[in-house]
């Protein structure tokens, strides 16, 4: 599909995209929520956890958090998981910490590990803070053993506070009794769903500004259609209104109505 749609509806650059930068981000009451508890659990060296359905802002909210971090305060480091095994999580976080280490030894990685992260607190005098994105597709054992790293001297010491971060499923997964150790430092929790109508039709135009068009482009009609056909979900609002967009403009039409929804719809999940 061209992007002739841009020049008709006068927009600057593409809109409804995954790259806006954390001064665009959208300040809704959830995103707002999620970054109290993130402060809260930083703050106290705790466990937070942030659950929610696909596409409802979970990352965002949590780039957002971490970006009103001070840098020269605090380190955030950053970890996509995956399903793979403990000693697969150790790795990804010695490369978060930027650590050289040719050992393939558990006890070398988790000693070095530890070893920088007290360096981080105690010598540079900064804040450290664990971030695990797509935490649901952990494996139960990382589950089981993950406590571990927030263990500094005979766990009298708060060091590395962690925010989980994933699908619904990761409450499944915590509930375990062999997560119960992780569970039972966890003290703060949000859930994100879509937003309502009103909610739907804030972003909508927040997006349309972002893209620079001030106008509302949107008839209510195809606000209704995306916030129904998105389950007030951003990511599949985002496809929907740009998709009702590219069906408005074919038609030389300067507004997009429901059935311009209706046929984006046709083209995605
Ligand atoms: N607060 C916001 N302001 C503006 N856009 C947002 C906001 N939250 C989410 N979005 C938009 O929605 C898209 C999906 O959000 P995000 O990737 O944060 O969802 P997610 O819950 O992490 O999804 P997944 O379950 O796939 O990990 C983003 O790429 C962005 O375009
Ligand atoms: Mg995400």
């Amino acid at each position: 599909m061209n992007d002739h749609y841009r020049a008709f509806f006068g927009l600057a650059k593409e809109p409804f995209t995954t790259d806006i930068t954390c001064a665009d981000i959208l300040k809704t009451p959830e995103l707002l929520d999620v970054k109290v508890r993130f402060d809260y659990v930083t703050r106290l060296g705790a466990i937070g956890i942030v659950t929610g359905e696909v596409g409802s802002g979970k990352s965002t909210a949590v780039r957002y958090a971490m970006d009103t971090l001070h840098p020269s305060e605090y380190r955030a480091l950053y970890i996509t998981a995956s399903s793979g095994s403990m000693m697969e999580f150790y790795r990804q976080l010695r490369d978060a910490l930027n650590i050289y280490l040719s050992s393939n030894s558990k006890t070398v990685m988790v000693k070095t590990i530890k070893k920088e992260i007290v360096n981080l607190v105690l010598e540079k005098k900064q804040k450290v803070v664990l971030i695990v994105d797509e935490a649901s597709l952990m494996r139960l054992e990382v589950f089981t053993e993950l406590h571990t790293l927030c263990q500094f001297e005979q766990d009298a010491k708060p060091w590395l506070p962690m925010i989980l971060v994933g699908q619904t499923s990761l409450v499944d997964k915590l509930t375990f009794r062999s997560s119960q150790p992780l569970a039972s430092r966890i003290i703060a929790k949000c859930h994100l769903e879509g937003v309502d109508l009103a909610g739907m039709e804030t972003y909508l135009r927040h997006h349309l500004a972002i893209a620079g068009v001030e106008r509302n482009l949107f008839d209510p009609s195809s606000v209704i259609a995306i916030h129904q056909g998105s389950g007030g979900l951003f990511r599949k609002s985002n496809h929907l209104a740009r998709g009702g967009l590219i069906a408005a403009a074919a038609e030389q039409s300067k507004i997009v109505s429901a059935e311009h929804i209706r046929l984006a719809a046709t083209e995605i999940f």
